[in-house]
């Protein structure tokens, strides 16, 4: 049977041979969708974080057959349109948040998840939620533009 979920708002159906498969490899190679990024592999440094029915998750440590019936979000299907960025990648936009980038996806969409569910997040809400590695030391631009987004 087809494992059946949402993907950046359509339906899709993964084969079932792909059930075991980490949903990070299933995006990447199968969906092309290269946004998510591959870091450790084991769940530690959340550069694979994509968003499940709102929450951020770790895809790496996800299986394909886990996401069935959820609607997964990836750095590619956050914003809602070609010309209309989310409000949060524009606030990393405009507090230039990224350095080398690599890890500014699974940033951006853990974020998110924190706005999701705290709206206006004090420092020590974003820095508990905000667990995702940046080996450029982002952190004080990243809590920056978190703050400038729940505005
Ligand atoms: Fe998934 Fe590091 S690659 S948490």
């Amino acid at each position: 049977m087809p494992i059946e979920f949402t993907l950046n708002r359509d339906p899709i159906a993964a084969p079932d041979d792909k059930a075991e498969m980490p949903l990070l490899w299933f995006l990447r190679e199968d969906m092309r969708l290269k946004g998510t990024k591959f870091g450790c592999g084991i769940g530690q440094c959340g550069a694979c974080t994509v968003l499940s029915n709102g929450s951020a998750v770790r895809s790496c440590v996800m299986r394909v057959a886990d996401a069935k019936g959820l609607s997964i979000v990836t750095i590619e299907g956050l914003a809602s349109g070609e010309r209309q960025l989310h409000p949060v990648q524009q606030a990393w936009i405009e507090t230039d948040v990224a350095q080398c980038g690599y890890c500014q996806s699974g940033q951006i969409l853990s974020a998110v998840a924190l706005l999701n569910r705290s709206p206006n997040p004090t420092d020590a809400d974003i820095d508990a939620a905000m667990t995702n590695l940046c080996r450029c030391g982002s952190y004080v631009r990243i809590r920056k533009a978190v703050k400038a987004a729940a505005l």
